[in-house]
């Protein structure tokens, strides 16, 4: 299902070994089949050297992680949005916590992405940034503390308050901004709590990508999304 839907599961392959090349293709595929099964929509954030493999491969969304608010000209080492769409990206996530951005290069990358017809998932680190982010009318704001960022310890059973107060925020700000949650989910339940806060879905990645079994996670999570529709 290449359409994006609601609710999302969003799954960051980072950098970890498990989600690199061929291993990330297999991840991606295995999100494939799930969405074909469930009708959730599964979106996968690889490695910008695996967009190309990945997008080519499987008919699901495939987001970059980063891209840099330039315009084509003379930059190294940095990636335009039109690169990664070119290879077959349908997104961008923007300002994780592990590569953040200042206010005005956000702006600015959410722009670029606009203009190169990118969706823009842009992450936020507490309820006041979220609303800041929302300011600028990305397609998504995720809303993801760091100190829960790869603990296993899921933001939406951990601090459903924080949770609430960041989708409040949001919503009062720009209600056309879609509301996602991330940090340590890891199960079907901690999805289904995400989407009982009124988040529409979630962004996530070590409980899936260094999972013995990512394909039977990611079932059980779709699985439980569709139930609490
Ligand atoms: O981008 C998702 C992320 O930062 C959450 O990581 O490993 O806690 O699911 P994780």
């Amino acid at each position: 299902m290449m359409k994006i839907t609601l609710p999302v599961i969003a799954v960051n392959f980072k950098t970890y070994l498990e989600s690199v090349g061929e291993k990330g293709l297999e991840i991606a595929k295995a999100a494939e089949e799930v969405s074909n099964d469930t009708g959730i929509c599964i979106i996968v954030a690889p490695q910008q050297s695996d967009i190309g493999l990945i997008a080519s491969k499987v008919d699901i969304p495939v987001f970059a992680q980063h891209i840099d608010p330039f315009t084509p000209g003379s930059h190294t080492g940095y990636i335009l949005p039109e690169a990664v769409a070119e290879a077959g990206a349908k997104g961008t996530l923007i300002n994780h916590s592990e590569h953040r951005l200042i206010l005005a290069d956000i702006d600015e990358a959410i722009r670029r992405a606009k203009e190169a017809n990118l969706k823009t998932i842009v992450c936020s680190n507490n309820p006041e940034v979220s609303a800041s982010i929302c300011a600028l009318s990305p397609d998504f704001c995720a809303y993801e503390p760091p100190a829960l960022i790869g603990t296993g310890i899921s933001v939406s059973t951990a601090e459903p308050e924080v949770v609430t107060k960041a989708v409040e925020l949001m919503q009062k700000v720009n209600p056309a901004v879609v509301p996602l949650c991330g940090a340590g989910i890891s199960t079907g339940e901690d999805v289904a709590a995400a989407i009982r806060l009124k988040t529409r879905g979630v962004l996530l990645a070590s409980g899936v990508v260094k999972a013995k079994d990512p394909k039977a996670v990611l079932q059980e999570m779709a699985e439980s999304a569709q139930k609490t529709l």
